[in-house]
């Protein structure tokens, strides 16, 4: 009897790890390869090596949306912005937050399993050109890896969380930083690092994933040029820069987001950064195309060897980084399936190449761009606009800085055939310096400050879904929104498509047509890539909440992972109805108020004007109110409120005077 009782035990412990094992295979090189034998799961940073960030669950579709509801939420406790995508592997989610600190959470319930705090020193707040962010993790053979905002690439045990391995992947005496998810291709991990705006030089390396021993590295840019370059490569590259300032200011090209493995070809694709000084006539007097910035780069991953190169925007002169999301698909182009790599940098060109070899198959303009005509098909080179180039005279270019798209991952339904991109129309003044001298550690933009000229011009800050049609090389439909600085996409099966909002909302559409088919709240914006995943049979879709990154920096958010899933039960997080105001004494003339309009519309209305979560002014406190010179002259730059220092008093008494104005009207509006 207690034989066949302990037998009985026996058999179904057996059969309880058997499936248990058949479940938890490890993730390795077979694993990532064949990714739909895991639809359950998000193996990695795009959620498989085509990084489309389309899932083929369906069970969550355009019929059932609106039944979704909140199944948990996790409070990561920071105020600053979280970018990462989660990676979600047998029931327990992988990801990182604000100042790489790395998170396990049971994806079921939410609960933390471990945490690990890589204890960033704090200086690199201002080391950081776009917040102590970061995009997230790698999962390979047991072992999570990281990118450390101060450079350190760390392997974890993912039962743990303890380190395993340390590699310190950059010198850490000059301004380099990660942000961006390490890759794995073929047992190495691959990782790069940003900086270019301070003055650093780009390169991207690979580590053994199992000792953390440095495979190879390979520099986006040259070295020093009166001694031989580390490659055949950057030999090539040497001609096209011009005098040596390039190689004092760092020249730029750094590598800090994506990075894309084609098992297939045996490629990895790398998109490099913008130069450092921006500003092409400091850093290359003389001209020149710069290699390889703001380029697509294939390289060999076993040996790091350059095969070919695409550059985007030669001689780059408006921070028109290349580095943003790539994504791999075969497409039928010009009557045969072509293998494909799709790009929509910053420069507002929408980009699908020969993933094989570099040929432009199509570049066209995705958002408003004012710098270039458009890409000569026959050279693939941009045609710049005279003008565009602000040696001479300052100009207002679109898209500026923020890009026509930036980090925010788009996704690919090969369903609809679309790209999914979390566009935006934004500009900026580019002025180059009168008195430019390199300062090691600080911002060497080579560019006069943002603000002076700004009431000249409109600011067409807008943010949009916009869906894509790569083969057809044109919107199909568009979503706009009144905020920009929106989050990323993910695209599923079930016809939908996710994305969060600078206002805090999550967003289910209609995959097809747009249509909007459920949101809910998340209580502060969203700048991070939904995923989505399954456990026994049920479909979660997640998102981190935390805005920041590039805009505003430093602003104090309240971080948050939320998962919902139909029927979802979890108390949501609800709006609070607005307080009411009471006007305050306005002594301020008419003529006052509207030049405080304008000031206004000119200065403030991007990130006060109710398109994104920043406060509304008309509701601030009146000791606030009456501080506006001190805010103003950079009292609250700490949390991400940038200085004026250019205001006068009339201009602050204009500001002051109209914001009391439409505070009035607010208060005798209801
Ligand atoms: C780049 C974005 C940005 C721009 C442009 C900007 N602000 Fe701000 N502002 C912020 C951020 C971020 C905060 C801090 C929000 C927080 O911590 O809650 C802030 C806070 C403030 C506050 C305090 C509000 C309160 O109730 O606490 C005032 C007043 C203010 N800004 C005025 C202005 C004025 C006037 C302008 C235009 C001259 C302006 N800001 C332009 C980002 C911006």
């Amino acid at each position: 009897m207690a034989r066949t009782f302990a037998g009985g035990v026996i058999a179904f412990v057996i059969a309880f790890l058997a499936s248990g094992s058949a479940q938890q295979k490890p993730i390795d090189d077979a694993a990532l390869r064949a990714p739909d034998a895991r639809n359950q799961d998000w193996l990695s940073y795009g959620r498989d090596y085509h990084e489309q960030r389309f899932s083929p669950l369906d069970q969550i579709n355009d019929r059932n949306a609106s039944q979704l509801g909140l199944a948990w939420q996790f409070e990561t406790a920071t105020d600053r912005g979280l970018e990462a995508t989660p990676l979600v592997i047998d029931g327990v989610m992988y990801t990182t937050g604000s100042w790489s600190v790395t998170y396990a959470i049971d994806a079921r319930t939410g609960k933390q399993m471990w945490k690990y705090d890589p204890e960033v020193h704090r200086k690199y707040d201002n080391l950081a050109c776009c917040d102590v962010v970061n995009r997230g993790a790698a999962i390979y053979k047991g072992k999570v890896y990281v990118g450390v905002l101060d450079g350190r690439l760390v392997a974890l045990d993912m039962k743990t969380g303890k380190p395993a391995w340390t590699a310190t992947t950059v010198d850490q005496a000059q301004a380099y930083t990660i942000t961006g998810a390490p890759r794995i291709a073929n047992g190495k991990v691959i990782i790069g690092n940003g900086g270019a705006e301070y003055g650093v030089r780009g390169y991207v390396s690979a580590y053994d994933a199992e000792t953390g021993k440095l495979a190879w590295r390979f520099y986006t840019v040259p070295g020093d040029p009166s001694k031989p370059q580390e490659n055949k490569a950057l030999e090539k590259a040497l001609p096209t820069w011009k005098g040596d300032n390039w190689f004092k200011y760092g020249g730029g090209g750094t590598v800090w987001d994506s990075i894309v493995y084609d098992p297939e070809l045996n490629l990895l694709y790398v998109g490099t950064g913008n130069g450092s000084s921006w500003n092409r006539h400091l850093r290359s007097p003389g001209g020149g195309d710069n290699l390889y910035l703001c380029s697509i780069l294939a390289i060999n991953p076993d040996n790091g060897e350059l095969v070919w190169h695409y550059q985007t925007t030669p001689g780059d002169t408006w921070d028109f980084t290349s580095v943003q999301p790539m994504m791999l698909a075969d497409l039928p182009i010009g009557g045969r399936t072509r293998k494909v790599i799709m790009q929509a940098p910053k420069n507002g060109f929408f980009y699908v190449l020969d993933r094989a070899t570099g040929e432009l198959l199509s570049a066209d303009k995705y958002v408003e761009v004012n710098w270039a005509s458009h890409v000569d098909m026959a050279t693939g080179r941009p045609v710049e606009i005279p003008g565009a180039d602000y040696k001479d005279k300052g100009t207002y270019i679109r898209p500026g800085p923020l890009g026509g798209h930036n980090w925010q991952a788009m996704s690919f339904s090969p369903k609809t055939g679309l790209v999914y991109i979390p566009a935006q129309d934004n500009g900026r003044y580019y002025e180059a310096s009168k008195m430019f001298s390199y300062t090691p550690l600080e911002y060497n933009l080579g560019l006069e400050p943002i603000g002076r000229n700004m009431e000249k011009y409109d600011i067409p800050y807008k943010g949009r879904l916009l869906a894509w049609d790569p083969v057809a090389r044109k919107p199909r439909w568009t979503v706009e929104y009144g905020g920009y600085w929106n989050g990323g996409t993910l695209a599923t099966a079930g016809n939908l498509v996710f994305q969060g909002t600078a206002l805090g909302d999550f967003i289910a559409f209609n995959a097809t047509t747009g249509e909007k088919l459920w949101s809910g709240y998340a209580g502060t914006g969203i700048v991070a890539p939904p995923v989505t995943y399954s456990i026994d049979g049920k479909q979660y879709v997640s998102v981190m909440a935390g805005w920041g990154g590039a805009f505003p920096k430093k602003f104090r958010s309240y971080g948050r992972i939320l998962t919902f899933a139909i029927g979802g039960t979890a108390t949501p997080i609800t709006r609070t109805a607005p307080r009411r105001v009471t006007a305050i004494a306005n002594n301020a003339t008419p003529d006052q108020i509207t030049a405080g309009a304008k000031l206004f519309a000119s200065y403030c209305v991007r990130c006060h004007g109710g398109a994104t979560v920043l406060p509304d002014l008309r509701r601030s406190a009146p000791t606030v109110l009456n501080s506006l010179d001190k805010i103003l002259d950079g009292a609250m730059v700490e949390r991400g409120m940038p200085r004026f220092a250019e205001f006068d008093k009339t201009m602050i008494a204009g500001l002051r005077g109209y914001l009391l104005e439409e505070r009035r009207k607010l208060a005798t509006s209801r």
